[in-house]
């Protein structure tokens, strides 16, 4: 069964076309980041524009590099939330006008769990039930996954996500948006490595995280220099990076001996990073990661879970809109 996974929720425009959840015949995404850049964050307007300048040029590309036409297509699956809505609206109405005209089913996708369900791209699926680990721009949210659409939420941030402390220090640091990346490798260069240089987020009793007091912690410590030289940058870096990445251990080890789970999935942007991905090796748990270019925003992780989550439910029909929040679409239970 071929699945066209549609994905417009932040400034990545994205179709894909997977065979059977787990076979990317093809995956083609076009960001706007590049004219987000000047203004340090994405700006909803400019990116739901940009949606609509590239997104049938989008289409066009992924049903030839998939070698299909859209007869070809038994399902259209389309992220429905959480994202800005003006950008989801964009994608929500091609699945649905799309759908109409070469009267194909549409299923909706969780973006969230799409991130969760990456790993399984051109690999295995995990076997339920396990712990699953969302670190990306806007979410840091660990789950406990049961199947496709049955989950219980063990923990979030209270505040910043992982990804957005990386791109609030690259902008204290001067270093561009998005941080994760420049903040990763000048970590790498640092010379003095000092781990203690920032606090680490405890939470008692809770899986919960927090990023806003290190981000903080980071802010005064600039502000109360100078001028810093290229190294106390790269330093900087990487004793934050040491900080935000050690506060996601604690909470998962817990997780890990109160409920007995052997499997970790772990999904979304920051999953890139190959310092998480050490510490991630260390916990000795069975782990799964996304291939490093599903675990950025992309269309293949929609048409992928869009698989399995037409088998359980069918047909989503017309009757639907975006939701921006998480919370909006799942009664949550904390
Ligand atoms: O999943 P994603 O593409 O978009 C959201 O759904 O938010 O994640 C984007 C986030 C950004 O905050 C970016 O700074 C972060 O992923 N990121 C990284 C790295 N590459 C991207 N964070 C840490 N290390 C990286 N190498
Ligand atoms: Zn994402």
């Amino acid at each position: 069964m071929k699945v066209l996974g549609i994905e417009t929720s932040c400034d990545e425009t994205a179709i894909a076309v997977v065979e059977d959840g787990r076979k990317v015949l093809s995956t083609i995404v076009a960001s706007s980041l590049a004219l987000h850049k000047q203004y340090g964050g994405i700006v909803p307007e400019i990116a739901t524009r940009h949606h609509v300048e590239v997104i049938l040029a989008v289409l066009d590309k992924a049903l030839k590099d998939a070698s299909s036409g859209f007869h070809d297509i038994d399902v259209i699956a389309v992220t429905q939330g959480p994202g800005l809505i003006g950008s989801l609206m964009i994608g929500i109405t091609l699945a649905k006008s799309l759908a109409m005209t070469i009267g194909k089913p549409i299923v909706t996708v969780d973006h969230i769990l799409a991130h969760i369900f990456a790993c399984s791209l051109d690999g295995g699926l995990p076997q339920f039930p396990f712990l699953g680990l969302v670190v990306s721009g806007g979410h840091t949210s660990l789950f406990i996954v049961y199947g496709f659409q049955k989950f219980k939420l063990l923990g979030r941030t209270r505040d910043d996500a992982l990804g957005e402390a990386y791109d609030k220090v690259a902008k204290i640091l001067g270093l561009g948006f998005p941080g994760g990346p420049v903040i990763e490798n000048m970590a790498l260069q640092a010379i003095r490595r000092d781990k203690n240089m920032f606090p680490i987020a405890k939470i008692k009793h809770s899986f919960d995280f927090s990023y806003s007091g290190l981000k903080t912690a980071v802010l005064y410590y600039v502000k109360e220099r100078d001028t810093l030289s290229s190294q106390e940058v790269n330093e900087i870096c990487y004793s934050f990076q040491e900080s935000a990445l050690y506060s996601l251990i604690p909470p998962l080890k817990n997780a890990i001996s109160e409920f007995g789970l052997k499997r970790l999935v772990v999904g979304g942007g920051v999953a890139v990073n190959r310092r998480l991905r050490e510490l991630l090796q260390e916990l000795g748990v069975e782990l799964h990661l996304p291939s490093f270019r599903y675990c950025m925003d992309n269309a293949a992780m929609v048409a992928g879970l869009g698989y399995w989550v037409y088998n359980e439910n069918g047909d989503a029909g017309f009757q639907f809109g975006p939701y921006s929040t998480f919370e909006e679409r799942w009664s949550l239970v904390h």
